[in-house]
This record gives structure tokens, C-alpha cells and sequence, in this order.
């Protein structure tokens, strides 16, 4: 959805777009490339082998972007710390990348056999792995139902229990094949058994609902009056959050109706563009088969 980001972006005028979640910088690359020289991209990733990979491909516009290796839930430290005050647009991919999901050794895939990892950051000190050993079993059954949506996480827990019992959990073949013993896909879904676990994981492992709230804290105290966010999304949970936040700052007050008059003080701070969000064309998933499930959001910053 690289040309409805950028028209709905907006950009009208210069400085900064914060990309947050550069990835291979596909986006950001983009951006620069239909934008007047004077508008410039912040981008952000937490996994610096992206930060390597993007920063090759954006060679050419060396003196118009600067890459950063931290977390969106940062934000605002960020971007104070780069002399950035106000901002003209911010975007945000949410998820994981293709080349995280694609290399086994990062351990997101249930496809390709590797380490139980799903660290976004390799600085991180808990992996996939660790967390299956560190939790109870009513924290793990708790983050496998509400962050995978799992109706059956004390299914999975137990069968993972059994199987630690045995030997420990290191690998992702290992844990799909230890959570599709107890959860047969019904015959009409494409979804392998364990995806909804593997979810999970990969939510709690790198704190992802947490930080997007952060990030869409922070990026209000950023954005220029009329400047636009956009964001994609790619499971329910973040959709959620996001939808859930555009319409908390564009309402404002938010003290009980029958008050008669506001107490909480709180004023609108965003104007919805997108009632209901943007889907991918049947030409963007034929091409790509994992933009199905993405949804863009988009909002403007208003002062009153
Ligand atoms: C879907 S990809 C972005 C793809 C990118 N738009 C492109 O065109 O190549 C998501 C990227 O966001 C990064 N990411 C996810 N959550 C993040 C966070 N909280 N802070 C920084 N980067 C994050 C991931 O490491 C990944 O590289």
C-alpha cells in the first residue's frame, strides 16, 4: 500500500516524515523518491541487520534520511535526541519483515525449521525459548490467549509441559509440531495449528502492543498541526489498539455522559481520514500473499 501511504501522507509542506518500522526500507525508499528534496525521513528499526540491508538500498539518498537503530516505543527520546521537535507526517508497518519471517535462524517461522528465537532486537536477553521455560503455566496459558487469540491455550500449555518433561523446547519445528499434535487445523482453514501460538510468542517476546502504545503516545507530541499518521497493521490486536486510539484523541473528553459539563479537560487531538481502514488491491496480495491480512489506518493532528 506504498502509493495510498503516500497520498495519504499528504506532505505538504517540508521537513520530517518519521518512518518507525523501516525494515528493508521499501517504504521510506518510496517516500523519498515521490517527495520534493526538502522533505527528509527519521526511520527507525529495532533489528540492525534491517537498519544494514536498508541503509545500502538507500545509499542514493544518503543526505535525506537518517537510520536509527532503537525501539518506536521510544519515540519521542529518539527523536529529541536527533534534534527532531516537530514532525510532517508519521508512518508505521507494524509486524515482522519478510527477511525476519524468511531466515530460519531468527526463529519466526513455522515453515522453516530454527532456533526458538523471535527476537526483533538481538539485544534483547529473552528469547522464544526462555519464556516457554520462565513462565508459569497460567502466565504462558494467559499470553497464548491473549495475544494469540488461542481459544485452546491450556491445550497447548499442557502439551508443552509434557514435552518439557521429556527435553527442553529450542526449536520452532519442534514447538509446532508439539502444539499441532494437540490442535488439529479444521479441514477449510489455511492456517497452520500453531500460528495463533506462535503469535503469542512473538508479541510477548518483543513487547510489541506495548511499545505501538508508546509510539502513538509519542508521535502526538510530534506531529504538526494538519500532519497526517498512517498506520498498517497486520493481526487484530494491533488493529485495535490503533483503532481505539484515533477515536479516544478525536473525541477528547472523555468523562461520563451524564456529567453536564467536562471535567477531564482533555481536548481532540486527531481528525479520522479513514472511517473504515484501507485494504490491500487483489493485484498488491497476489503479488505478496502475506499483505492479506494488512489494514491501514490513517489520521490527521488537529489543534483546538
Ligand atoms: C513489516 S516490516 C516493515 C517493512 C517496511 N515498511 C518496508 O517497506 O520494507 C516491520 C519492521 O518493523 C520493525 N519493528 C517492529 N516493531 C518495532 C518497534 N517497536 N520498534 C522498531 N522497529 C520495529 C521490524 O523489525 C521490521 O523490520
Amino acid at each position: 500500500m506504498r502509493k495510498e501511504v503516500l497520498h495519504y501522507l499528504n506532505v505538504h509542506m517540508e521537513g520530517v516524515i518519521v518512518d518507525g518500522t523501516l525494515g528493508d526500507g521499501g517504504h521510506t525508499e518510496f517516500i523519498l523518491k515521490n517527495t520534493a528534496p526538502d522533505i527528509r525521513v527519521f526511520a527507525i528499526d529495532r533489528d540492525s541487520s534491517a537498519i544494514e540491508r536498508a541503509s545500502e538500498r538507500l545509499s542514493l539518498f544518503r543526505d535525506r534520511v537518517t537510520l536509527v537503530h532503537g525501539n518506536l516505543g521510544d519515540l519521542k527520546s529518539l527523536a529529541a535526541q536527533n534534534g527532531i521537535t516537530r514532525v510532517v507526517g508519521v508512518f508505521m508497518d507494524l509486524g515482522v519483515s519478510s527477511p525476519q519471517l524468511d531466515t530460519p535462524g531468527r526463529g519466526f517461522s513455522i515453515q522453516n525449521d530454527g532456533p526458538l528465537d523471535m527476537r526483533m532486537d538481538f539485544s534483547q536477553k529473552t528469547s522464544a525459548a526462555d519464556l516457554l521455560k520462565k513462565l508459569s503455566d497460567i502466565e504462558l496459558a494467559s499470553v497464548i490467549k491473549n495475544f494469540g487469540e488461542e481459544r485452546y491455550s491450556k491445550r497447548v500449555v499442557r502439551a508443552i509441559r509434557r514435552e518439557q518433561a521429556e527435553r527442553p523446547i529450542t526449536t520452532t519445528g519442534q514447538l509446532s509440531r508439539v502444539v499441532a499434535r494437540v490442535l488439529t487445523s479444521s479441514r477449510h482453514s489455511r492456517i497452520h495449528p500453531a500460528t495463533r501460538t506462535f503469535q503469542a510468542l512473538r508479541i510477548a517476546v518483543n513487547d510489541e502492543l506495548e511499545q505501538l502504545k508508546n509510539a502513538l503516545a509519542d508521535m502526538l507530541g510530534l506531529l504538526h498541526s494538519t500532519a497526517r499518521v498512517a498506520v498498517i497493521s497486520f493481526h487484530s490486536l494491533e488493529d485495535r489498539i490503533v483503532k481505539t486510539f484515533f477515536r479516544d484523541e478525536e473525541k477528547g473528553c472523555s468523562c461520563p455522559p451524564k456529567l453536564p459539563m467536562c471535567v477531564c479537560g482533555r481536548k481532540q487531538t486527531l481528525r479520522i481520514l479513514t472511517r473504515k481502514p484501507l485494504l490491500p488491491s487483489k493485484e498488491e496480495v497476489d503479488q505478496n500473499s502475506r499483505s492479506i491480512s494488512a489494514k491501514l489506518r490513517v489520521a490527521e493532528r488537529v489543534y483546538v
